[in-house]
């Protein structure tokens, strides 16, 4: 489902807290209402690193959590963030009373599928691609959804596995993978989620989600496409600009639609399987 643009909020926001997680993690709580507050599930926000003006130099990050609660009282805007170069290692010396500079929300929120009482969303998630799939959960949460779901998270070992303690506290049932087997199941999300497929009787009731590294994209789409299942998969694409204006995120669409190439940033930055092209 696609929901009209909201208001795109540019400004600077004060740093509340910067809690360190360990392994390069860190999650930065930010004041700032007017984000939080109209801030959906698979939106992100464009950080500007430094002083430059240039709007090509800010880096997207997806909305981890609102706070107090999702809704138009939230106020607390929560990003979680593995350090991987310089703009990240930046924001993670950033401390209490210190002003970050935010655009956003951005994007499209993840799709709600319509399933009957006995179906399933599952939400596989790895790497980052933990931080909007835990703000989806906390959306249904806040609403009292009826949505049954549970998450299954890939890392290669259980201390990489960031983010499973937040979900374990919000009551989500949840599944974790690991490659060297020292949490859960031993093997990839993707090997999970074949054993978690091979138990339900109907695939029509089990629609899924799908938010991590490149890699894991790609094999979900595979396996949805060869299933014929409702799948979408939300993308990290390199984003230069993350407001539609340098074509830097574009994928293939698909050939029975008008748009001949699309913008993650604006379009997506969540897909449906059967729109994504093979390779993107
Ligand atoms: C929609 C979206 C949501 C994101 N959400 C989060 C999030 O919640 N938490 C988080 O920590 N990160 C997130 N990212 C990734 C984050 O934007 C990058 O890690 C960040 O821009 C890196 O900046 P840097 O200056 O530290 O490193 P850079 O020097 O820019 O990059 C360091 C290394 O990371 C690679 N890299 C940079 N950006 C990406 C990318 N988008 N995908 C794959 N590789 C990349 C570079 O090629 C390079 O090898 C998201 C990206 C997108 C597009
Ligand atoms: S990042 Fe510039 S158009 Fe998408």
């Amino acid at each position: 489902m696609k929901m009209p643009m909201q208001q795109c909020l540019v400004d600077d926001f004060e740093v509340i807290d910067n809690v360190h997680l360990g392994e390069g993690w860190f999650r930065l709580d930010i004041e700032a209402p007017s984000i939080a507050s109209t801030a959906r599930a698979g939106q992100f926000v464009q950080v500007r690193i430094g002083s430059t003006d240039d709007p090509l130099i800010r880096r997207p990050f997806s909305i981890f959590d609102v706070g107090p609660e999702p809704g138009p009282d939230a106020t607390m805007l929560r990003l979680l963030v593995q350090r991987v170069g310089p703009g990240t290692t930046a924001m993670m010396q950033l401390s209490a009373g210190d002003r970050i500079h935010l655009m956003g929300p951005l994007g499209h929120p993840m799709p709600r599928p319509s399933l009957g009482e006995d179906g399933v969303l599952l939400l596989i998630g790895g790497g980052i691609g933990v931080a909007p799939l835990y703000f989806y959960c906390r959306e249904l949460a806040a609403e009292g959804s009826p949505l049954k779901h549970q998450v299954l998270l890939g890392a290669r070992s259980s201390a990489l596995l960031i983010g499973i303690e937040a979900f374990h506290k919000i009551g989500v049932e949840t599944h974790a993978a690991t490659d060297d087997g020292s949490c859960g199941f031993h093997g990839n999300v993707i090997e999970l989620l074949e054993e978690k497929l091979a138990s339900f009787s109907d695939l029509g009731q089990v629609s899924g989600i799908g938010c991590g590294p490149h890699g894991m994209n790609l094999a979900l789409r595979d396996i949805a496409i060869e299933r014929d299942l409702d799948f979408s998969i939300s993308l990290e694409n390199y984003m230069p600009c993350g407001f539609g204006a340098c074509f830097g995120c574009v994928i293939e669409g698909p050939a029975d639609q008008p748009l001949r190439y699309r913008r993650v940033c604006v379009e997506g930055p969540c897909f449906p399987v059967r729109e994504l092209p093979e390779k993107f």
